[in-house]
């Protein structure tokens, strides 16, 4: 394989893309069956959620309507604080509306509680959560999360939309770093 191959830098894959694609699948039939003869918005945080966003719209087989939300989280290094900015609002009032909220990886779930109190100030109809990856400290989280794709372990992992560095998100796969990355 090339030297400028992306995926020679991981050390394993946790999730194939197959694994991911059937998955989503799966999720996109509970979410219509949950969903039938309401209007839908899809609202994405960027950056991490565009993969998850892109092949979940179209494995919907019904309408929806998709907006992007992007936040910093105010944290010292890795950590984050639960203290957010929103740096782009939604285009669309949700006032009245269902509101899917699609997330990549939920770790520590503080700026999602922050996110979602933030809708629901709002007056959407209902604001749900939907996310391909889950950590274990989200499920001490106070925040119901919906739609869950996989539980993994507390490691850090790039690709699928998650970066390091702002590198990775373009691997179609979820996998761990190689250690020489670090280093
Ligand atoms: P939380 O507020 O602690 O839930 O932070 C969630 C955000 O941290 C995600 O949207 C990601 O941007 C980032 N994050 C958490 N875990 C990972 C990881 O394993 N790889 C890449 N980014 C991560």
């Amino acid at each position: 394989m090339d030297a400028e191959y992306v995926g020679n830098d991981l050390d394993k894959i946790l999730l194939s893309e197959k694994q991911i694609q059937d998955r989503l699948g799966e999720m996109a039939r509970d979410i219509e069956r949950d969903y039938v003869g309401e209007d839908l918005l899809l609202v994405g945080v960027l950056k991490g959620a565009v993969m998850v966003m892109a092949d979940l719209a179209r494995s919907l087989q019904r309408h929806v309507e998709m907006d992007w939300m992007a936040v910093s989280s105010y944290g010292s290094g890795t950590t984050s604080s639960g203290v957010v900015r929103i740096l782009k609002d939604l285009d669309a009032d949700i006032s009245g509306r269902h509101v899917l909220v699609v997330e990549d990886i939920i770790d520590t779930g503080l700026t999602l509680s922050w996110l979602i109190a933030n809708l629901r100030s709002r007056g959407p109809a209902s604001v749900e959560i939907c996310t391909l990856l889950r950590k274990p400290e989200a499920q001490r989280m106070s925040v119901d999360v919906r739609y869950v794709g996989f539980d993994i372990p507390n490691e850090f992992v790039v690709g699928y939309g998650l970066d390091y560095d702002e590198r990775y998100r373009n691997l179609g796969c979820v996998g761990t770093l190689a250690r020489h990355v670090y280093s």
